[in-house]
């Protein structure tokens, strides 16, 4: 007979993996030996998904030939690109980009084969055409020309221009790179864990990346960042203490706090805390950053929780000027770099990952012919 299970894994170890590293309790992240705070703000988002993808901080050699395969990748598909109008039209954003991504396969020259090149050059692909594909489900939905993406400027910079048909300044850019690199990858998060499930099948790159877009969607996991500035939306500048007081009293749950191995404050909030701060400023009306802070007091004081990424990431992408519904999107134009990553570690030494269960139901049960029950 099995063990008792630990509801929701919690600190079960499912997987090895060298990609990256929590400690919970000092509240540290490390991509591949490295911490986050020595990368945010200091790398580009390319050279995160080169580090996770490819094992090693580049070289500008190494970062230019990386770049150039990205640039290559920078393409729906034809099958995506031929339904992207109809999807936007029927489907919200994260349920789209599920849909265009399992479209995308088709048109992926690899789609037969497991071998580790293929993964590597589709981990490339996959990475490049992401936000390529939330710009063209953004613009077949609300009818703008997207403007074409500029050789000269990185992930970060041409998805911001080609949502916001605006080029960002440098700051700007600075700033969601910082993002960017702060949600590439994250141990043995809810989507990673689904994305391991399905390639530990031998199932291929893409199915394991639908999978795991579509644990990503959840309000509990990357749905959370969107929740959050429905939540500010939705809340009276001058009465958010005692909203959030009642909301809790109510046994609701406050988007954007809490963690499963956080035990203090996660240290991606903390960069993205600075950047809410810094682009309220400098928008000239911070009342949603204030709003945020007035809410974490609160939170910390009557539950003890911490906010986590998707907290200040909310305000950060407002400010930024994309679109709430976006959010969620914008995670997985980051995490595909994690997600590809881990599917690429998890062939590389692949069993199938199959846990036990514990069985609650009825025994003994005696059949019954159909006419008779
Ligand atoms: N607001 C209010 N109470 C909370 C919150 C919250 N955000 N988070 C946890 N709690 C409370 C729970 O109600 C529970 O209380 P109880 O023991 O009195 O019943 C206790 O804290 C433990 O919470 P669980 O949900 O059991 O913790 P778990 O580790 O399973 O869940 C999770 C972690 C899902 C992140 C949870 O904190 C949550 O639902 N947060 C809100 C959603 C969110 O922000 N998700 C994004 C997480 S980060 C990411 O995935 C990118």
């Amino acid at each position: 007979m099995a063990d008792k299970p630990t509801k929701g894994l919690a600190d079960v170890v499912a997987a090895s993996t060298a990609l990256s590293d929590i400690d919970g309790k000092a509240g540290r992240l490390f991509y591949r030996g490295y911490d986050i705070h020595d990368l945010a703000g200091r790398t580009t988002f390319e050279e995160i998904a080169h580090l996770l993808q490819r094992g090693k901080l580049p070289t500008h050699d190494q970062l230019a030939e990386y770049g150039a395969e990205l640039a290559r990748g920078r393409s729906l598909g034809g099958l995506a690109e031929n339904n992207v109008a109809e999807i936007a039209e029927k489907q919200a954003p994260m349920a789209a980009l599920r849909t265009l991504v399992s479209l995308s396969a088709a048109d992926d020259p690899d789609k037969n084969s497991n071998a580790a090149d293929a993964n590597r050059r589709k981990a490339a692909r996959l990475t490049a055409q992401q936000p390529i594909l939330v710009a063209h489900y953004h613009a077949a939905r609300t009818g703008a020309e997207i403007p074409e993406p500029d050789p000269e400027l990185g992930i970060a910079a041409n998805f911001l221009l080609q949502i916001t048909g605006r080029r960002p300044s440098p700051r700007e850019t600075e700033i969601f790179d910082a993002c960017l690199v702060l949600h590439a990858d994250h141990t043995m998060n809810a989507s990673t864990f689904a994305a391991r499930v399905c390639a530990a099948t031998l199932s291929d790159m893409h199915s394991a990346i639908v999978a795991a877009i579509g644990t990503l969607k959840g309000p509990l996991h990357g749905g959370a960042n969107e929740q959050v500035m429905r939540t500010l939306e939705a809340l009276d500048p001058s009465g958010v203490a005692q909203a959030v007081r009642d909301k809790l009293a109510a046994g609701e749950k406050i988007m954007g706090f809490g963690h499963r191995v956080y035990k203090t404050e996660d240290p991606r909030a903390t960069h993205l805390r600075r950047m809410s701060r810094e682009l309220g400023e400098a928008s000239g009306d911070d009342t949603y950053y204030r709003m945020s802070k007035e809410m974490e007091e609160v939170v910390f004081a009557e539950k003890g929780l911490y906010p986590n990424v998707d907290f200040y990431a909310a305000t950060v992408y407002h400010y930024l000027g994309i679109p709430t519904d976006l959010f969620t999107p914008v995670f997985s134009v980051s995490r595909m770099s994690g997600w590809t990553a881990h599917v690429i570690e998890q062939h590389a030494d692949n069993r199938l990952i199959r846990p036990d269960s514990e069985y609650i139901g009825e025994r003994d049960q005696k059949w019954i012919p159909i006419d008779e029950r």
